[in-house]
């Protein structure tokens, strides 16, 4: 059993504009994250990942960055940071700082300096193509206004390359000045004591920069096997984990957009010092429309194809690597809207239901801010109630083509990363008590229902029986390192697995529909004890309620 602190931990991921407004001009900052250090201490939580803090110009929410070496305006101050960050030392809380490298933002010094004219000294941090080879061949761009990866540059009558927005221009790695700047960065705030890096879309950082003509047959949005996973991105990633990584105890999960299961070890097999882990997205794209971002069949809930999903990226890494585990973050929509149920009737039981599966698989697991109290969707399908580029670009994208742009909104509103991204509700008082000010993004209006005060004191809350598994993750190692095996694993409303460590072993039994199920097994649950539960009295009789979710020790 190869054993590391960041297989242990339990991250918790903070989105600080949403988190908590000190000062009422809207925006969650560094010092409404620093007024909830002891709410975060409570979750029994060992590692913060926060997303990007730094100076930017916010085209898309802080991942366009303008100085690396600085704190957001709107955010707070490098002091702020420092407070911070020894807040949650001092608690026994690590701190991950998410790490975009594959692209700047337009106001960063060095693209400034690179569209100045063809021979500035800054020319090569970027990918450009001059007009004169004609029309560069077409890559498609997720947040592009006409989803084109070339972006026309007057001043130099030459094109450059993003696969984000017009305002996010992809570095040039293959210029190894670039690679040096990033790792020199990258040990700026190791050095400040900080304990390791989200890394943005990191498969992206290597294309093929000869940008050959591709073919018609590309799929939009089929971008990752087509112009990122280049060449070179393996020998990147060994080099930073060479220059950054190996010099400082600390830990890494990679976005890892379009990493499929053959390739998973190249990433995370210790062996090649590369990443620790990564996480991949093959369980979020169910009922997913191909090209628009949109659910087209809300009942496309394939259980049992799901579960082997999981499955197979549990074998993936029985001998080398190590996975991740998570159902939310700020790019989705609300984990109990999506994988379980809303409703009055069903939201808190889901809720529990799903916290139970994060904390019980062999990975580690992120769970996403407000995810502890089982916050749910907005689902607005109004485009004046978004904030996100990608909603608000393709809406008028399409209504520009003539196309049937309110059809995708609502297909889209249920998954829209503005769903994931409205602020913590905190209590019943105005605003949810995220701010005194207008939020940036309005607040889900259930706040009175669903808030961490109320829940504080409910014995029977999401957020009780969270903190209660997390207790309980750790005093079970078990939970991190045992064996995992799918039970009745063609059930299609059951999720169950045994986790096994020497001879010990647990069954966990989820019901993931809205009736009564029943589990097939041989093992004997009659006997058992059962260590945790979502329902007052757990099942013992093979027959599990609405989402109910059950622990039994074996
Ligand atoms: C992935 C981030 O999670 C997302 O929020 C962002 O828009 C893109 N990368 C671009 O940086």
């Amino acid at each position: 059993m190869n054993t590391k602190w960041w297989k242990e931990v339990v991250v918790y991921q903070i989105y600080p504009r949403s988190f908590k407004d000190s000062n009422g001009d809207g925006i969650g900052d560094l010092k409404g994250i620093i007024e909830k250090l002891d709410y975060i201490q409570s979750l029994g939580i060992d590692v913060v990942w926060l997303n990007p803090v730094y100076e930017s110009p916010n085209d898309d929410m802080g991942y366009d960055i303008s100085d690396y070496r600085a704190i957001m305006q709107q955010f707070g101050t490098m002091d702020d940071f420092d407070v911070l960050l020894e807040g949650l030392h001092q608690r026994g809380i690590k701190l991950i700082m998410d790490l975009v490298v594959n692209h700047t933002s337009d106001e960063h010094p060095w693209f400034q300096e690179s569209r100045k004219s063809r021979d500035n000294p800054y020319r090569g941090y970027y990918h450009w193509w001059e007009a004169e080879k004609g029309t560069p061949p077409y890559r498609w761009s997720i947040f592009d206004k006409e989803s084109n990866a070339w972006k026309y540059d007057a001043a130099t009558d030459s094109y450059y390359f993003h696969i984000f927005s017009e305002k996010q221009p992809d570095l040039n790695w293959e210029n190894p000045i670039v690679r040096k700047e990033v790792y020199d960065m990258m040990k700026f705030w190791m050095d400040k004591g900080i304990d390791g890096f989200r890394l943005d879309v990191i498969t992206c950082i290597s294309k093929d920069t000869a940008f050959p003509v591709l073919s018609d047959e590309m799929p939009a949005g089929a971008w990752f096997p087509y112009y990122a996973k280049g060449p070179h991105l393996h020998e990147y990633l060994q080099e930073m984990n060479r220059e950054v990584f190996a010099q400082y105890d600390c830990m890494n999960v990679g976005e890892a957009s379009g990493v499929n299961i053959e390739e998973a070890l190249l990433f995370v097999n210790e062996d090649r010092q590369e990443l620790q882990t990564f996480y991949h997205f093959e369980h979020t794209g169910f009922g997913i429309h191909k090209e628009h971002f949109m659910l087209e069949d809300e009942t496309n809930r394939d259980l049992v194809a799901w579960k082997k999903i999981f499955e197979r990226w549990d074998q993936v890494f029985l001998e080398k690597g190590w996975g991740t585990i998570y159902l939310g973050n700020h790019d989705m929509s609300r984990m109990t809207s999506r994988y379980g149920n809303d409703s009055p009737e069903y939201r808190a039981y889901s809720a529990k239901m799903l916290h139970t599966f994060l904390l019980t698989m062999r990975a580690t697991p992120y769970i996403y801010n407000g995810d502890e109290l089982g916050m749910t969707n907005t689902n607005h399908t109004d485009i004046a109630a978004y904030q996100d580029l990608y909603t608000i670009n393709y809406y008028h994208q399409l209504k520009e083509k003539g196309e049937d742009a309110q059809a995708f909104l609502h297909g889209h509103a249920r998954i829209s990363r503005d769903n994931g991204r409205t602020p913590m509700q905190w209590d019943d008082t105005e605003q949810a008590g995220f701010t005194t000010g207008k939020p940036w993004l309005a607040v889900n209006q259930n706040y009175t229902a669903i808030n961490a005060a109320e829940q504080a004191h409910n014995p029977d809350s999401v957020l009780n029986y969270f903190k209660k598994l997390v207790q309980f993750r750790k005093e079970n190692p078990l939970l991190v390192y045992g064996a995992f095996a799918l039970v009745d694993e063609n059930n299609p409303q059951l999720f169950a697995y045994t986790r096994t460590l020497h001879n010990q072993t647990f069954l966990a039994v989820l019901n993931f529909s809205d009736t009564n199920a029943q589990l097939h097994t041989n093992l004997s649950i009659e006997q058992s004890i059962i260590r945790m539960g979502n329902y007052a009295i757990p099942s013992q009789n093979y027959s599990f309620r609405p989402y109910e979710a059950v622990i039994y020790e074996l």
